[in-house]
């Protein structure tokens, strides 16, 4: 069995972030959600892994998962342009050749490995396992539809009136056979060659096609409240307290990862936290559910619920909360008069 992980797209909804960056490399708790894909990928056993990019943002994915030996995966680059995820199988077919694969979204992450459907699939002989989660809005998602035995009756990509809330989330198993289906399907309304329509296509040709209901959380990180409740959640799970950088004149409290060379200096940190790598936060109050990326600064300043990626500037602010801010930004006060004044990059979005 071998792996397929969309890491393309056009990342329109994160911008201006993936102006710079692919939205699959946006951190949470500072390592990039694709690296969590990669971590489950590599639990299930699985070593041959497809790596799907788009042109505008490949080399970065490239930089970060480079010969996947830090997974011990051994990993094939496939670019493709965005035309959908069915059309990624489609481009990846010579790298799958005729062996099944599990396929995740390199921007979602779940509280679940993937082992459980892996060796679902396998013992059943399935030709496709979908993943589902009841959602609050299900016209965001594909839907699926099941019957009374839970087989699925119908997929519908981003229904306007949705037929139930039962979200695909972005992990599939398939076998071949989906390369057939794929063959017969034509472009959505939104120019897409979609999945969705792929495995309703493998339900109409008679595959053994079944559905399995997450039994735990997922997040699409696909916007930027999705990154914060992503981030927040992996903090809950994951942050230990670990202190290794140099804490003077401060109060840390709870779960909080000061990583190597960080400096804490007459501030308070209030897990869960991680302050990454050479950061230095001083005179700061930084609270629960904040990361802050490596190199940043945070000075004389308050933040709560937030993101800061590397190199992040905060100074003088006396409230921050639920933000992302990105690469080599700087947020101050100005001290002199009460004006805002604003450098901000395109698709910027700020509240005041
Ligand atoms: O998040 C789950 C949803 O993902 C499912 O419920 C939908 O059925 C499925 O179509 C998909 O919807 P999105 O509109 O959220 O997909 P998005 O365009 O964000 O792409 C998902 C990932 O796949 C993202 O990491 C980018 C990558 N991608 C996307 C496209 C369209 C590619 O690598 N190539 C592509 O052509």
């Amino acid at each position: 069995m071998k792996a397929l992980v969309l890491s393309g797209g056009k990342g329109t909804r994160l911008r201006p972030l993936t102006f710079t960056c692919a939205k699959q490399l946006i951190p949470v708790a500072n390592k990039p959600i694709l690296g969590y894909v990669l971590d489950q990928v590599a639990a299930t056993g699985i070593k041959k892994v497809g790596v799907i990019t788009a042109p505008e943002t490949g080399q970065y994915v490239e930089d970060y998962v480079s010969d996947g030996s830090k997974w011990a995966l051994s990993v094939d680059y496939i670019s493709q342009e965005p035309l959908g995820l069915a059309h990624a199988v489609k481009t990846a077919q010579p790298f799958l050749a005729q062996d099944s694969f599990v396929m995740c979204l390199g921007d979602n992450v779940t509280g679940q490995g993937l082992n459980a459907f892996v060796q679902k699939f396998q013992k059943e002989r399935l030709d496709a396992l979908i993943i589902l989660k009841e959602v609050d809005n299900p016209s965001s998602f594909g839907i699926a539809q099941l019957d009374n035995e839970g087989n699925i009756v119908r997929l519908v990509e981003k229904p306007k009136t949705p037929m139930g809330n039962l979200a695909i989330i972005g992990t599939y198993l398939f076998s071949n056979k989906v390369h057939k289906a794929i063959a017969r399907i034509k472009p959505s309304w939104r120019g897409e060659l979609e999945i969705t329509d792929a495995v309703q296509e493998m339900i109409n040709m008679g595959f053994t096609v079944k559905a399995e209901i997450l039994n735990s959380w997922w997040l699409d990180t696909g916007k930027k409240d999705d990154i914060l409740s992503a981030n927040a959640k992996i903090l809950d799970e994951y942050i230990e307290r670990d202190i290794k950088g140099n804490v003077a004149d401060s109060t840390i409290d709870g779960r909080v990862k000061v990583e190597a060379s960080a400096k804490v200096v007459n501030s308070t940190v209030r897990g869960p936290c991680i302050i990454g790598k050479n950061a230095l936060i001083e005179n700061s109050f930084i609270g629960p559910y904040t990361s802050i990326g490596d190199n940043s600064k945070i000075l004389n300043s308050n933040l709560e619920y937030c993101v800061t990626l590397e190199n992040v500037i905060v100074t003088d602010v006396e409230r921050l909360e639920d933000s992302l801010i990105g690469k080599n930004a700087k947020v101050t006060k100005n001290q002199k008069n009460r004006t805002i004044k604003l450098h901000i990059g395109d698709y910027s979005e700020v509240e005041v």
